[in-house]
């Protein structure tokens, strides 16, 4: 218990904050059975629906080289807002974009699912109507990529049936239909010209958005709110497909959106915590999203929160005391995790001020042992969510053999604010993935934020959509394809619209 060291902790809370720690410990056996059991449920994944991981089929069948061009609409939801894109894909590794946000309020993720299909196409509305987009030609609707993170059961590059909500959605009557028909109808009902032409998970978005400006990519992959990854399958493998689920040639690959946040539903391999249990247990969705509830952002401050209150029930934390704040069910935000580790000093003063004013803890019931063990708290979940993410990495590396007979880069495109923000959860990823796939290949591991892959991962899977609509109908593809490429340039554009478009 480095970071516990030099307090003047008592023996005895010393011994009982140790016995928590091992409970988040996960040796590197343990990592290594969790790598083959991704590797058999991926297996049993691409072989039939229904399994551990969902495995799903996207229909994206290649990865952009860069040389893409066009202009398409993105919109994108699962985030923390809905985003509206225009994107311009300029063909040499270079892009434009428009956007604005959307705020998706609570009522809004609750509610009727009809309701927040209304908002998406309203906003949609909103966007034509104030931002500089030409309109589409005579007869051509604009091609829109949905950015879709949630799970959903694809038959199509644009069909797809929700299977369940995750990260605090949970509006009604949306499971079990297809999203994008939803999305359609509420345009059509608007009369908006726009085409609903790819359903892209925000992983698929990733490693597209990655391939185009990179030349190639193994796995794109989200630690942020949520997690989950996407990688280019060998199609051979895929055998649930129904025969028949495509027309002419069959595809050499296909993109696989594992839907990993689902692994360990069962229990079997992850060590457990009492309180992961109790965040489980207390969560909308129990027993589901078991890798998830471990690793990403949504659940990390949870499970802090969890701890602290723990300790302040055994008096080893605040004196005995907690506060409203604390109280709170997901009171304890992630983002705080991050501020709190981020913070250097010996004496903690951010951590004090973080207790303090956004936590409600009364200033003199925080000693200097409290903020060591506020610390030790946040490492020690933070610190196994790098390493169990690890372990999916390595089982993709695993996976598509792509280190062997070869000594090139392995490009992972990466998002999400865990990833990219989190102080030390890339190293704490790396180190795990060294002890699991070996040093060499681990420094060959190159792992690149991806460009704002919901955006231009959505247009690009549009870019997917209207080639293979065009080679159907036997019409080729034109330079600049997709619409408005007449548009104007400029940098990118954001504006943030509250409920603007409120249904
Ligand atoms: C969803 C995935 C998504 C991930 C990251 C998960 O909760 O199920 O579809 O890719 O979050 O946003």
């Amino acid at each position: 218990m480095t970071s516990l060291a030099n307090t003047s902790l008592n023996p005895a809370a010393l011994d009982f904050l140790e016995r928590i720690e091992r409970q988040f410990h996960v040796d590197d056996a343990q990592l290594q059975i969790i790598v083959d059991q991704f590797l058999k449920d991926f297996e049993a994944g691409l072989n039939k629906n229904g399994q551990a991981l969902p495995m799903v089929p996207t229909y994206v069948t290649h990865l952009p080289d860069g040389t893409e061009k066009g202009t398409f609409l993105a919109l994108d939801l699962g985030g923390t807002n809905l985003r509206v894109c225009q994107v311009t894909l300029l063909g040499n590794q270079q892009v434009e974009m428009k956007q604005s946000k959307y705020r998706v309020s609570d009522a809004l993720k609750t509610g009727e699912a009809v309701d927040l299909f209304n908002y998406m196409a309203d906003s949609v509305d909103h966007f034509l109507t104030t931002t500089d987009v030409a309109p589409g030609a005579e007869d051509e609707d604009l091609y829109l990529g949905l950015t879709f993170s949630f799970p959903v059961d694809q038959t199509a590059i644009n069909k797809g049936k929700l299977i369940h909500w995750t990260k605090g959605f949970m509006a009604t009557n949306a499971i079990g239909h297809d999203v994008m028909q939803m999305l359609q109808d509420a345009l059509d009902r608007r009369h908006i010209h726009v085409k609903c032409a790819a359903l892209i998970n925000d992983t698929v978005g990733c490693l597209l958005s990655h391939a185009y400006f990179s030349g190639g990519c193994i796995l794109g992959a989200i630690f942020g709110t949520g997690t989950n990854g996407a990688y280019v399958e060998d199609f051979t493998k895929v055998t649930k497909l129904p025969k028949g689920a495509f027309e002419g040639t069959l595809p050499k690959s296909m993109v696989i959106n594992i839907e990993w946040g689902a692994f360990d539903n069962a229990r079997k391999v992850i060590p457990r915590t009492i309180f992961d249990n109790k965040l489980d247990r207390e969560s909308i969705n129990p027993r589901f999203q078991a890798y998830e509830k471990c690793i990403s952002g949504m659940y990390l401050g949870e499970i802090v929160r969890n701890i602290l209150l723990y300790l302040v029930d055994n008096s080893i934390l605040f004196s005995g005391y907690s506060s409203k704040q604390l109280n709170t069910h997901y009171g304890f935000d992630t983002e705080l995790m991050s501020n709190i580790e981020s913070d250097k000093s010996d004496e903690g003063r951010t951590v004090r001020e973080i207790l303090t004013e956004k936590m409600g803890i009364d200033d003199q019931s925080i000693g200097p042992n409290d903020i060591a063990i506020v610390r030790w708290a946040c490492k020690i979940v933070a610190g196994r969510a790098a390493k169990l993410s690890s372990c999916a990495v390595a089982a993709i590396i695993h996976e598509t053999h792509c280190a062997e007979g070869n000594e090139d880069f392995l490009d992972v495109g990466v998002d999400g604010s865990l990833i990219a923000f989190y102080p030390g959860f890339e190293d704490g990823l790396r180190e795990s993935l060294r002890t699991l796939v070996g040093e060499s290949i681990e420094k060959r591991t190159r792992i690149g934020l991806a460009k704002d892959g919901s955006g231009i991962g959505a247009a690009l899977g549009a870019l997917g959509a209207l080639k293979a609509e065009r080679a159907r109908a036997g019409v080729p593809m034109g330079d600049g394809v997709g619409l408005n490429h007449h548009l104007p340039k400029g940098l990118a554009m954001t504006e943030m619209h509250p409920e603007t478009a409120a249904a």
